[in-house]
């Protein structure tokens, strides 16, 4: 593959957060199994007004330029938090962000994997067209049930990033191991809400398919574990990543390095599960706080319940700190506000949509684009 990847790369998350010690003192519980024991401190949660949609054209805007939206002929979207089963949730950010109509634009999932896929497609078209761009965007809304093992693992994120032939991010280097296996460790059937999860299962589970897609991609490259400077892996709670990096270590015979994934974890900490988009989110959090990191070969471990695995590798471009949107996402953070409990139970019941073919969303994001309402069963949005 000649030389593609990253070009522009830029997440959001909601205004409003909740803090897991409110949670922890709620239940009557030490807040140390939530700070430790599962390494999450707080997690970012939606209001009404926002959805998949808002928050991948509010990820996207940030990064694109007018001459990037001539040049873009795919948008792909990968999402587990699906709005209608039939139209793509791509469909509608392509329209609120003004992308021209010689443009595809569609969705993909696989639980937490599916970013990961259209990252690879992305590069592949890329490659085979260099004069084009794609978009890709994960967006996600990890919503658990309340008063559940689960619920302190919720949250919600996009990321927007711009695969192109000029990659003054990351590129994307050599072949990608993967892993495919029939699993029930976390799912969500049509007339579900919330997940169904055998959370004990799906950590094993995760562990098993790093080895595998690990494993594959070392038949095919030639660089072994101990050559990669940085780690990121799917973020479902900091603590899994740390399970897992420790696993593949003792796999491999390599002494265990926590600062080759510290950095990959900070925003998810204070952000949470945002399922596809994790892994990602990873990304930026070890963009943003990682030393100088040019020329860095960074190893990614993919994972999507039910289940796929991907470990892929990405070089950092030299001079990739003067692309970044470092400060936009320290304001993103630095203005949240902590919902108190009866505000955050009121914002996880979203309006039914099973119920209801009209209804109107106040107005509660601060983000650029809002999830107006439904009229006869079509989804509005608005730019503010
Ligand atoms: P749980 O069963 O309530 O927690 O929920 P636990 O009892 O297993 O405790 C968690 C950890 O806290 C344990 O550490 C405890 O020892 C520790 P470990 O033994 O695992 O090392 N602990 C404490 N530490 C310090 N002080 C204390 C204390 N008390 C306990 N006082 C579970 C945990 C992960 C099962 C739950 O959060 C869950 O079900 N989460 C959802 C599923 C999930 O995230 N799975 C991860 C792998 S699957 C995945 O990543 C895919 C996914 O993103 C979905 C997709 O692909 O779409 C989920």
């Amino acid at each position: 593959m000649s030389q593609v990847g990253i070009e522009k790369i830029a997440f959001y998350t909601p205004q409003f957060v909740v803090d897991l010690t409110d949670i922890a003192a709620r239940d009557g519980i030490d807040e140390q199994k939530f700070l430790t024991g599962i390494g999450q401190e707080r997690f970012a949660m939606p209001p009404h007004d926002e959805d998949i949609v808002t928050m991948a054209a509010n990820a996207a805007e940030a990064i694109l330029e007018d001459a990037d939206k001539t040049q873009i002929n795919s948008v792909i979207l990968a999402t587990e938090s699906g709005i209608d089963q039939s139209k793509s949730a791509a469909v509608y950010v392509h329209h609120l962000l003004e992308l021209p109509h010689n443009c595809r634009a569609f969705e993909v999932k696989q639980a937490c994997y599916s970013a990961t896929a259209a990252l690879k497609m992305a590069c592949d078209e890329v490659a085979l067209n260099p004069d084009k761009k794609v978009l890709v965007i994960a967006s996600d809304i990890a919503h658990y049930a309340l008063n559940t093992p689960a619920e302190a693992t919720q949250g919600a994120a996009a990321v927007a990033m711009l695969v192109s032939a000029t990659p003054t991010i990351a590129s994307y280097q050599g072949k990608p191991g993967v892993y495919t296996s029939d699993v029930m460790d976390f799912w969500r059937p049509n007339q579900q809400s919330t997940p169904l999860v055998n959370g004990r299962l799906s950590t094993k589970i995760y562990l098993e398919a790093c080895a595998a897609a690990w494993q594959d991609f070392a038949a095919q490259n030639a660089m072994a574990f101990a050559d990669f400077d940085q780690f990121c892996y799917h973020l479902p709670f900091s603590k899994m990543a740390n399970k897992a990096h420790q696993y593949l270590c003792r796999l491999n015979d390599v002494a265990l390095d926590e600062n080759k994934i510290h950095n990959a974890m900070i925003y998810n900490r204070i952000i949470g599960n945002c399922y596809t988009a994790s892994l990602y989110l990873g990304l930026c959090s070890l963009l943003d706080f990682g030393a100088d990191l040019d020329n860095q070969d960074v190893a990614l471990m993919s994972y999507g319940s039910g289940c796929v695995g991907e470990f892929f590798h990405l070089r950092i471009t030299e001079g990739y700190r003067a692309h970044l949107k470092t400060e936009l996402h320290r304001a993103l953070i630095a203005n949240r506000k902590k919902l108190s409990l009866a505000d955050y139970e009121a914002f996880w019941h979203r309006p039914d949509m099973t119920a209801a073919s009209d209804f109107t969303n106040a107005t509660q994001t601060q983000g650029h684009f809002r999830f107006a309402g439904v009229a006869a069963h079509q989804r509005m949005y608005a730019r503010q």
